[in-house]
C-alpha cells in the first residue's frame, strides 16, 4: 500500500525511467519494514482553504528522514510550519504562525510569507527608471513596504511538487502584471522550497521581466527556537557576519551612508544575545524599536555563503543562514504586541519572534550608491538563501 501510494506522488514529477528507479527501490524497502519507517522524503498536499475571491489555498507537508517538516500554503507562499528537531531530538514548532487561512487573510506583520515585488522600504513610496516616476501605495507612513498591501504576500501561487534525490522540492510560480501595486513590467516569479535531508531549506528565487523594474525578493518568517512562543527571543544568540550596517533614520529609510559596527550595539560578529544591547542608548535603536536594519554582508564577491546565525541553549537548537545577497535585515519583532492569536491560544507578545531576511538594502532604487535592484528584460534574477538548522 505504502509502495503504491509512494510511487503515484513520483508520477507527476519523474520521469518515466527515473520513476521505475524509484518504484523498484520502493519495492525493495517493502520487504525490509525498518527502512520503510525511515521512507524517504515525503510531500502530502491538502486543501487549505478558499480565498473570498474563490481561489482554493493549498498547503503542502514536506518531511525529510531527519525530522523536519515544514508546511508552505499556496496563499502568498506562506510557511505556515516549521518543525526543527532540538538537542533531544523532540521535533517543535520554531515558526510564529497561525491556525487558519482566515486569520492570514487579516492584517499581519507579514508571518510567514514571500515578500516582493521589492522587500524593504521605498522612500514615500516613489523611484525613477529611465526618466520615469512610478508611484507606489504608502502602506507604511510616509514609505512603500513589502511590496504594496497585497505584494506577493497576499496573493495565490501555484505550486509544482518534486522530489529530487533526497529532497523535497515545492516550485511555486505567480505573475505579476505590469503596474500591478504600482511596478512597471510584466514579473514572472518562481520561488522554489527544497527540504534536503541535511535539515536545510533552500529558498531559491528567480524572476524574468519584459519591461525594466526593480526587484527584491525575501522570507519573512519569524523563528524562536525554543518553540515556546511565550517567551521572548531575547535570550537568542545572534552572529551577523557584518562589518557594517546600512543606517536609517527615523522612518526606517537610509541615510544614504554605511557605517561601522565597532563599537555599536549592531556588533553581531561574535555571537551576542538579543537583549544584551537591544536597550542601550542608541539613535539607531531608538529608530528601529530595537534591532530593525539591514546589514551589509561581508565577502560579497563570494557568492553564496554564511551569513548569520541564532542559538537557543535551552533547545539547544542552531539556525544558519547562508545567501548569495548583499545584505540582511534582523528585525527583533518590535511590532509585536500581544494582539495576534498563537495557534492553540495565547497572543504573540512583543518580541516573541525574529526575522533574518536576506535582501538588497532598503530604498535602493533611490540610492544611487547601493548595489542595483533593477531587472531588465532578458535577464534573470537568481538568488539563493538557505536556512540550516542543526542543534549544538
Ligand atoms: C520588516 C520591516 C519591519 C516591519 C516588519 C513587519 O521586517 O523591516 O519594520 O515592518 O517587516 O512588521
Amino acid at each position: 500500500m505504502n509502495v503504491v501510494k509512494r510511487c503515484i506522488y513520483g508520477i507527476s514529477i519523474l520521469s518515466l525511467a527515473s520513476m521505475n528507479v524509484q518504484c523498484k527501490r520502493d519495492n525493495k524497502t517493502a520487504d525490509a519494514p525498518q527502512e520503510v519507517t525511515a521512507a524517504a522524503v515525503t510531500i502530502e498536499k491538502s486543501a487549505y482553504g478558499t480565498t473570498p475571491k474563490g481561489e482554493q489555498v493549498d498547503s503542502y507537508k514536506l518531511t525529510n528522514q531527519k525530522g523536519m517538516e515544514v508546511n508552505i500554503i499556496t496563499y502568498g507562499g506562506i510557511i505556515s510550519s516549521l518543525k526543527v528537531p532540538n538537542k533531544a531530538g523532540k521535533s517543535e514548532e520554531v515558526v510564529l504562525g497561525f491556525s487558519s487561512l482566515e486569520q492570514y487573510m487579516k492584517p499581519n506583520p507579514y508571518f510567514g510569507a514571500l515578500i516582493g515585488r521589492y522587500g524593504n522600504r521605498i522612500a514615500k513610496g516613489k523611484f525613477t527608471l529611465d526618466g520615469k516616476e512610478y508611484s507606489l501605495a504608502i502602506n507604511n507612513e510616509p514609505n512603500a513596504l513589502h511590496g504594496g498591501p497585497e505584494g506577493f504576500h497576499r496573493v495565490v501561487w501555484t505550486a509544482e511538487e518534486a522530489k529530487a534525490g533526497d529532497s523535497a522540492v515545492l516550485k511555486l510560480k505567480y505573475v505579476s502584471k505590469d503596474m500591478e501595486e504600482g511596478y512597471p513590467g510584466n514579473l514572472t516569479v518562481f520561488v522554489t522550497y527544497t527540504l534536503n535531508n541535511d535539515n536545510s531549506l533552500d529558498v531559491l528565487y528567480e524572476a524574468t521581466t519584459d519591461k525594466k523594474t526593480v526587484v527584491n525578493l525575501t522570507q519573512h518568517s519569524y523563528f524562536n527556537l525554543s518553540s515556546d512562543f511565550s517567551k521572548p527571543i531575547l535570550d537568542h544568540e545572534i552572529t551577523i557576519d557584518a562589518d557594517q550596517l546600512v543606517p536609517v533614520a527615523a522612518t526606517l529609510i537610509p541615510t544614504g551612508k554605511l557605517t561601522d559596527v565597532t563599537n555599536t550595539p549592531f556588533d553581531f560578529r561574535k555571537a551576542k544575545k538579543v537583549g544584551a544591547d537591544i536597550e542601550a542608548k542608541d539613535e539607531q535603536l531608538k529608530n528601529g524599536l530595537g534591532y530593525d536594519h539591514c546589514w551589509v554582508l561581508n565577502n560579497q564577491d563570494k557568492g553564496a555563503r554564511f551569513a548569520a546565525s541564532a542559538y537557543e541553549a535551552t533547545s539547544g537548537r542552531l539556525l544558519e543562514v547562508y545567501t548569495d545577497q548583499p545584505g540582511i535585515q534582523f528585525y527583533s519583532g518590535n511590532f509585536l504586541d500581544g494582539t495576534l492569536p498563537m495557534r492553540a491560544g495565547g497572543t504573540y507578545a512583543h518580541r516573541t519572534g525574529f526575522c533574518l531576511e536576506t535582501q538588497h538594502y532598503p530604498d535602493s532604487p533611490n540610492q544611487k550608491d547601493f548595489p542595483t535592484t533593477v531587472l531588465n528584460p532578458g535577464e534573470n534574477y537568481k538568488t539563493k538563501t538557505s536556512f540550516k538548522f542543526s542543534v549544538k
